[in-house]
């Protein structure tokens, strides 16, 4: 009980020290440009405006993940669950990005089923998920690269059926020393690059949480400089419907 408390403890605590150092290189940002602005005593030019615009925006980013964060961490996450045809769902989303893989030079391809693939899922929040891996994969995936996604229906996991949509990129990779703290918050494998490229160091204990929420979980593969895999796995079906597993029937006699 002790020891549960000490930890609790040291989990409020490091949050607080993240939350605090993740807030201050926008707001040190903003307010050494709007010094220098002062003491030019000079009009600001409204493009010298919009880069303090853009660090407000990467603030307000940063408090509205940390909301969903906290709520998903306290299982509060409101989950407005419809079906929902997750191949006509991430063709839509594939869509959207394309433009941004393309610019980056990148390959991009949906590789799906012909058949509909109902989940009862939140759109909103699975959108978010998908977002946040993909972004993640073209962000991390030099030019001339692909990234593939990959819709299977009913996959068998530990007696039960799932959705499985694989997010392959042919990307940096990600040292195996790193896996183990991926989904933690605010972990970076390269601290310096990936806050220079934008991403609020959120986007996977977002994902993680979101798609535990749903009932699912994700799984991650990758290798040094060949590339990455996230791997998706949502519930489909009721519990009828679970695998007539003999092994699993003995364990309830
Ligand atoms: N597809 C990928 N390929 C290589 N590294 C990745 C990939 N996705 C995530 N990472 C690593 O995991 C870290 C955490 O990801 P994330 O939580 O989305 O934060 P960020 O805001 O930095 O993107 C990233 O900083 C990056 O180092
Ligand atoms: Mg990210």
């Amino acid at each position: 009980m002790t020891f549960r408390l000490r930890e609790a403890e040291e989990v409020r605590r490091r949050l607080v020290a993240d939350v605090a150092h993740e807030l201050r290189t926008p707001l040190s940002i903003m307010q050494l440009k709007l010094e220098n602005y002062q003491q030019a005593g000079q009009h600001v030019p409204p493009e010298m405006l919009l880069r303090i615009h853009d660090e407000v925006i990467r603030m307000s980013m940063l408090v509205d993940d940390l909301h969903v964060l906290s709520l998903a961490e306290a299982g509060r996450l409101s989950l407005d669950r419809k079906p929902l045809d997750l191949t006509v769902h991430l063709a839509r989303i594939v869509d959207d990005l394309k433009f941004e893989a393309e610019e980056n030079g990148l390959e991009f391809q949906l590789s799906t089923i012909s058949r509909p693939l109902t989940v009862m899922v939140d759109a909103r929040r699975i959108t978010q998920v998908f977002f946040n891996l993909l972004t993640n994969a073209i962000r991390y995936t030099p030019h001339g690269g692909k990234i593939t996604v990959e819709i299977e229906d009913r996959v068998i996991d530990r007696d039960a059926f799932y959705a499985r949509v694989s997010v392959i990129d042919t990307g940096i990779g990600i040292p195996s020393e790193h896996l183990l703290h991926l989904f933690d918050r605010f972990y970076r494998v390269d601290e310096a690059r990936s806050r220079h490229t934008g991403g609020t160091g959120l986007g996977l204990s977002i994902a993680h949480l979101f798609v535990r929420a749903h009932g699912g979980f994700i799984r991650v593969a990758s290798q040094t400089d060949k590339g990455t895999v996230f791997t998706v796995y949502l519930p489909i079906g009721n519990d009828q419907e679970k695998v007539d597993n003999p092994d699993r029937i003995m364990s309830f006699q």
